[in-house]
């Protein structure tokens, strides 16, 4: 419908945004609960396109942060066993939850071809940023 169009466009402002203006990030995306179902959906995003529309709650880094319910800061994509690889590129990965009215909607996530470049000041923004994007939803 027209209000998920509108949202889908809003979102992929801010994935344009975040992509020109931090060197670091270099796939900028959004994942949502997909309805009902155990399962998050790509909604807008930049970067290369991905086959991972779809990730099943509890697999890869996005669909741990979807049960967890906290931020997972990745410095090394290499070291960890349950990821999803997306390009051969990526070295580091930041996923950061989205809350409305304390429920885990789907998160924000952002991979980097540059080793362990995320900080506390990227963690601090980026829920920030989640925050924003939850007051539209
Ligand atoms: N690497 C993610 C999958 C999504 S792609 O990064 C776009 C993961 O392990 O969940």
């Amino acid at each position: 419908n027209s209000n998920s169009l509108i949202l889908h466009d809003c979102l992929l402002q801010i994935c344009e945004l975040l992509e020109a203006n931090i060197s670091y990030y270099n796939w900028v995306g959004f994942y949502f609960r997909n309805g009902n179902k155990e399962e998050l959906k790509l909604n807008a995003y930049v970067g290369e396109p991905t086959d991972h529309t779809i990730i099943p709650f509890g697999k890869g880094i996005c669909g741990q942060v979807a049960l967890s319910n906290q931020n997972f800061v990745v410095p090394d994509v290499a070291a960890q066993d349950n990821y999803i690889a997306c390009s051969i590129t990526v070295k580091a990965e930041i996923v950061i939850p989205i809350f409305v009215n304390g429920e885990n909607m789907g998160q924000i996530d952002i991979d980097s071809n540059t080793p362990d470049p995320f900080t506390k000041a990227d963690e601090r923004f980026l829920e920030f940023v989640c925050e924003q994007v939850a007051s539209i939803l």
